[in-house]
């Protein structure tokens, strides 16, 4: 069964890039399932840093076919831009990119309609990446998107012309105009760019190699608690983010799926709006946030910070069937002198649990701490799991009786080669 799936088990941002790059080497294939350029994966190696959105993070490795799959959403402007950086930088793309041509096209219109529809909502506003996430899925939803594939059809400009008058007649409804005329440009000359790339229905060419015997990993995007049905709606994103949907964004079937990679930080962030029990907006939250560069890879913004949850993850765990946890970012909590792990939410109604409660109630709980040690020790350092300090060794304990899944990678700096295994 050689389709191996990594996904993010929190909001996001837990270091899902670079495990990618790490992993690379052992498969044939990276595949991208959902989201798009709402991404930002980060890959540091050979003292460079690469920020990716829409390209598969095993763009890197000469080996690798690196696919765009078909339940992705993709923006041709932000595609072509991140190329020619690629490009720039002497990645020699060309040959190992295929594009589905069933993935769907971010339209300016739809980046205006994200922006629109997040000025109406006011203070419930999701703090959406203002991608054009939500507007492109919600076409492909209603039936009324733009296929990539539709980029090769003589009518693609009249298809265009149509969707562009929808979402003018939508942005009536909040009485403004579209104002997107001088995106209008960039964006042909980059669907004539796309033009020219390997579009393909890429659920033949996995399955074929999947026959071949050849070795794929799906990249997860966004986090598990920013999935469309089991986040913490609504500030979600609009994809499944969960190992399910590379099934579907794919075109593989359930029964090829083997390993389901969890990725975490040793503690935990979210951009954006919506609840986040375990978060600190005191002095210890502002050190984690400046310990672990917490600002977003795509947006710039300060990422919210706070502990660990585990009944969070214990609800991603089993969303996810995870197979195998990575712990990212221990480094980050090198200086501190107590760590804290929440275990279990106080209800309103004084009853405690270990579960995640619908998302409505999230807002109400309070979480149950347990303190542990920290190491007091730069783990940057360290290339081997026998040389952990010991208060390192039993948070990692701690973790895998907690959740019951192995902790089999722990990473310690933003570099490739900073990853230790267990
Ligand atoms: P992704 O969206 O899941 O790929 O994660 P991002 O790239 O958005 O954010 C993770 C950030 O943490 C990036 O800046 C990484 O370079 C950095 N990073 C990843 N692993 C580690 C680690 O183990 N230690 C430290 N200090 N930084 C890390
Ligand atoms: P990676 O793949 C962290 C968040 C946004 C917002 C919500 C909805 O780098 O982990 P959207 O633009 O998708 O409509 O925004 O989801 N969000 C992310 N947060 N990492 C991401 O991707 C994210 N992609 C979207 O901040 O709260
Ligand atoms: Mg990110």
């Amino acid at each position: 069964m050689p389709v191996d799936v990594l996904i993010g088990l929190q909001w996001g941002d837990e270091g899902k890039g670079k495990i990618v790059d790490v992993l690379a080497p052992t498969y044939d294939v990276v595949a991208r399932f959902q989201g798009g350029p709402n991404a930002g994966h980060t890959l540091t190696f050979d003292g460079i840093k690469h920020v990716l959105h829409q390209v598969p993070s095993g763009i890197f490795h000469p080996h690798i076919l690196n696919v765009v799959g078909n339940g992705v959403v993709l923006d041709p402007v932000v595609f072509r831009q991140e190329l020619q950086k690629l490009t720039d930088r002497g990645v020699d793309w060309a040959q190992n990119l295929y594009i589905s041509k069933k993935a769907q096209l971010i339209l300016p219109s739809h980046r205006a309609l994200d922006r629109l529809h997040e000025e109406a909502r006011g203070s419930t506003k999701i703090g959406s990446t203002l991608k054009g996430i939500g507007p492109t899925y919600q076409d492909k939803i209603g039936r009324t998107g733009l296929r990539v594939g539709h980029v090769l059809l003589p009518d693609f400009e009249e298809r265009y012309r149509e969707a562009v008058a929808q979402h003018a007649a939508t942005a009536g409804h909040y009485h403004r105009t579209l104002d997107i005329a001088a995106e209008e440009a960039e964006f042909f000359v980059a669907v004539g760019f796309l033009r020219t790339l390997q579009l393909t229905d890429t659920e033949f060419l996995l399955n074929d190699l999947l026959r071949q015997g050849k070795r794929i990993l799906a990249e997860g995007a966004q986090g598990s608690l920013l999935d469309i049905d089991f986040g913490t709606y609504p500030y979600v994103t609009s994809s499944s983010t969960i190992a399910a949907g590379a099934c579907t964004g794919l075109g593989i079937a359930p029964r090829h799926i083997d390993k389901v990679y969890g990725i975490t930080k040793a503690y935990c962030t979210r951009v954006g709006s919506g609840p986040f029990p375990t978060e600190l907006t005191d002095a210890v939250g502002e050190q984690i946030r400046q310990a672990g560069r917490e600002f977003g890879s795509t947006t710039g913004r300060p990422r919210r910070t706070g502990w660990i949850d585990l009944p969070a993850l214990r609800y991603a765990i089993m969303l996810n069937g995870v197979t195998e946890l990575h712990l990212m970012k221990a480094d980050v909590l090198d200086g501190f002198a107590e760590i804290k792990a929440c275990t279990h939410y106080r209800l309103p109604t004084g009853a405690t649990t270990p579960h995640l409660p619908d998302p409505g109630q999230l807002q109400d709980v309070v979480p149950e701490y347990v303190t542990l040690p920290g190491w007091h020790s730069d783990l940057t350092q360290l290339s081997a799991a026998a040389d952990f300090p010991a208060p390192l060794q039993a948070y990692l304990a701690f973790l895998e009786t907690e959740l019951q899944v192995p902790v089999r990678i722990v990473s310690v700096g933003p570099d490739r080669v900073s990853t230790i295994l267990r």
